[in-house]
């Protein structure tokens, strides 16, 4: 089943019969958790408090038995301490870059590697991208999943790839327009970053050889997908991952749907939970998405709380389920006087406005005892700071309207606000600079 394709060139698992999808389910979920029993002591030990065997595993249901893990639980077992096979057996390592404490460590053995690789390349048929394409691999390449991670796959799909990485903007176009991808693969807001550097060397970006954006790495809006859409002339699509649980490619929007990313549910089980909870919730609602892997043999997770907010929705060009475009993280979400606001609010806002750029920086600060927000925004190019004040008055009033918080909204000139080369931040929060003041 695994390696059979439909005459539309699918995998014959992503139209089989929702029975068929669950029976191998509960087969792969049966093997992971015994897996992770055998193989991982500190899956044992969690196990045995909740007096739980492998054996009870007899329904998809029986998840709910299963703990949970979080990234704590890989850093405090750092580097390699919740690895399922021997190090010998490992053919790779991919980690994050640690700004916040200790680095989380992921590894994968040949056989994980070619599994992803054949999740990639479903990924990028379920985007557009066809055997003979040249794909533009503009995420990082090096520790982060990204650029290796769409690069085996790229390659499994029978594509010309181009190992570009991030950053060197400027080399980006040139290779665009010399190399005449089809596809690119890139963060949504490093995507705007090239939109930029086309036009300051004086090409237009609709006139280049891109037809599809495989975006993803980072939260986006309709509003962005628009944006990308309108400045490229190109289908760009949404495709999600998480090293705890692969990489990118977990799950993949279909270019004819564009209705948010398809779970590849034969390699991971969704579930969404309460995230204060860990409460299951019904289907539909919104909640903390966890996934347990169903085929990793080198980092098996069981119930990996991701942090990021969406809800699970029915199939539709798949059998397997959907998710809506992530609202957000739980660790991003601020909050602004007691009002719970996600960037991604704001972001779908400023793109209503004419005069402002898509590149913008949220700051947070505490002023006496209250909190203040102010939405850093830049002019679109060719419009002064001054002239785009009414669309930053008008932005204000959307934001106290819609999401219901009093903030001021600064235009700063074109070029102004810091590219990112991958993943955007867009918070910073300085209240506890000013409460130590
Ligand atoms: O960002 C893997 C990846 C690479 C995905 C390239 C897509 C493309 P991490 O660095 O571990 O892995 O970060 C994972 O990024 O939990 C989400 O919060 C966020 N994220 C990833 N894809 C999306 C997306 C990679 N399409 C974290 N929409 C995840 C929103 C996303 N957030």
């Amino acid at each position: 089943m695994a390696d059979r394709k439909t005459a539309a060139g699918l995998d014959a698992i992503e139209t089989a019969s929702q029975d068929e999808l669950s029976a191998l389910q509960l087969e792969r979920l049966k093997w992971t958790v015994r897996h992770a029993y055998q193989n991982v002591p500190f899956y044992r030990r969690k196990l045995e408090e909740k007096g739980v065997h492998p054996d009870d595993i007899k329904s998809l249901e029986d998840i709910r038995l299963l703990p949970f893990t979080t990234k704590a639980d890989l850093r405090a077992n750092y580097p390699f301490g919740l690895f399922a096979v021997p190090k010998e057996r490992l053919a790779r390592l991919h980690a994050s870059s640690g700004t916040t404490g200790k680095p989380t460590v992921v590894g994968y053995t040949k056989n994980d590697i070619d599994t992803w690789a054949g999740l990639i390349a479903r990924s990028l048929h379920a985007a557009g991208a066809r055997p003979g394409d040249t794909v533009h691999v503009a995420y990082g390449y090096g520790l982060f999943t990204g650029g290796l991670g769409a690069h085996y796959g790229a390659e499994k799909l029978g594509c010309c790839v181009v190992p570009m990485s991030g950053g060197a903007t400027e080399r980006q176009v040139q290779l665009i327009q010399d190399f005449q991808p089809r596809v690119i693969m890139v963060t949504p807001s490093y995507m705007l970053a090239i939109a930029d550097e086309f036009r300051r060397q004086g090409l237009d970006p609709r006139q280049s050889s891109l037809k599809i954006g495989v975006h993803g790495a980072e939260p986006w809006t309709e509003a962005m997908r628009r944006e990308i859409e309108e400045t490229f002339g190109i289908d760009a699509v949404d495709i999600y991952g998480l090293s705890e649980v692969m990489g990118p490619g977990v799950a993949m929007e279909c270019a004819d749907a564009k209705d948010g990313p398809t779970i590849w549910e034969d390699h991971f089980y969704p579930e969404i939970v309460d995230p204060e909870t860990g409460e299951v919730l019904p289907e539909g609602s919104l909640g903390e998405l966890v996934f347990t892997t169903l085929t990793k043999e080198a980092l098996p997770v069981l119930r990996y709380r991701t942090r990021d907010l969406t809800r699970l929705l029915p199939g539709t060009s798949r059998t397997m389920r959907r998710f809506e475009r992530i609202s957000g993280r739980s660790d991003d979400m601020m909050i602004i006087r007691g009002v719970n606001v996600f960037p991604s609010q704001i972001e779908e806002l400023l793109l209503k406005e004419a005069a402002l750029a898509p590149h913008y920086r949220l700051e947070i600060r505490r002023e006496g005892r209250l909190d203040s927000l102010t939405v850093v925004v830049e002019a679109k190019p060719g419009v002064e700071p001054s002239a785009a004040e009414p669309c930053c008055r008008s932005l204000s009033a959307h934001i106290k309207k819609v999401i219901g918080i009093s903030c001021a909204v600064q235009a700063l000139p074109c070029g102004a606000i810091e590219r990112s080369q991958g993943k955007a931040r867009r918070v910073f929060d300085y209240r506890s600079l000013s409460a130590a003041s």
